[in-house]
């Protein structure tokens, strides 16, 4: 299996364990789980599920079409952007939510703004790759 695919099953691991984590504090502190709820959600749907469906489409999805994957390359830019990405939003959400200094809310902007660039890369190969079938 490629190196980046293993990486992507591996981070999508990390991330459901942050993501439960987080939930499971939220029950016990529920005070304050409402700056952490969209850090929960994100962690948990954009960290676990998407990044597994991420890493299972770049290994599954060019062996069904029989042919090589469109880029490699996108896909070992894509990893850096989403892992980035998210972290940054997941690290900055609950610091913008309490508005404690406009500079979280920056980061948050920029790292959403990287996360998305990854979920455009990501269907953009997977589009190219489907259609060389
Ligand atoms: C140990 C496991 C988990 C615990 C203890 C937990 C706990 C929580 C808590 C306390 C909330 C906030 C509810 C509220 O006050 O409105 C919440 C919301 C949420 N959780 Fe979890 N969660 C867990 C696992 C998951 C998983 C695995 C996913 C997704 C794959 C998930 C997705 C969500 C979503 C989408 C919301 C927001 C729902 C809404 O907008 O009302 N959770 N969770
Ligand atoms: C660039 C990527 C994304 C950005 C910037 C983003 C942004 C947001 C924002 C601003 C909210 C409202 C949070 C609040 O009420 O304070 C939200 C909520 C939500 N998002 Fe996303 N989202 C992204 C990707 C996704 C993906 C891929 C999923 C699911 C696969 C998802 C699922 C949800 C859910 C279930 C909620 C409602 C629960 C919550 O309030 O956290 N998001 N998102």
């Amino acid at each position: 299996m490629e190196l980046t695919v293993v990486w992507y099953l591996r981070m999508s691991l990390i991330y459901f364990v942050a993501g439960v984590l987080v939930g499971f504090a939220m029950l016990l502190w529920p005070a304050e789980s409402g700056y952490f709820i969209p850090v929960h959600t994100h962690l948990n749907l954009l960290g676990f599920m998407s990044m597994m469906i991420y890493g299972v489409g770049y290994h599954i999805l060019p062996k069904f079409s029989g042919k090589l994957m469109y880029s490699p390359k996108i896909m070992k830019v894509q990893f850096w952007l989403a892992n980035a990405g998210l972290i940054g939003m997941a690290a900055s959400w609950p610091f913008s939510a309490m508005e404690e200094s406009p500079l979280f809310g920056t980061i948050l902007i920029f790292s959403a703004f990287l996360t998305l660039l990854s979920a455009i890369l990501f269907a953009f190969n997977m589009m190219k790759t489907v259609k060389s079938a």
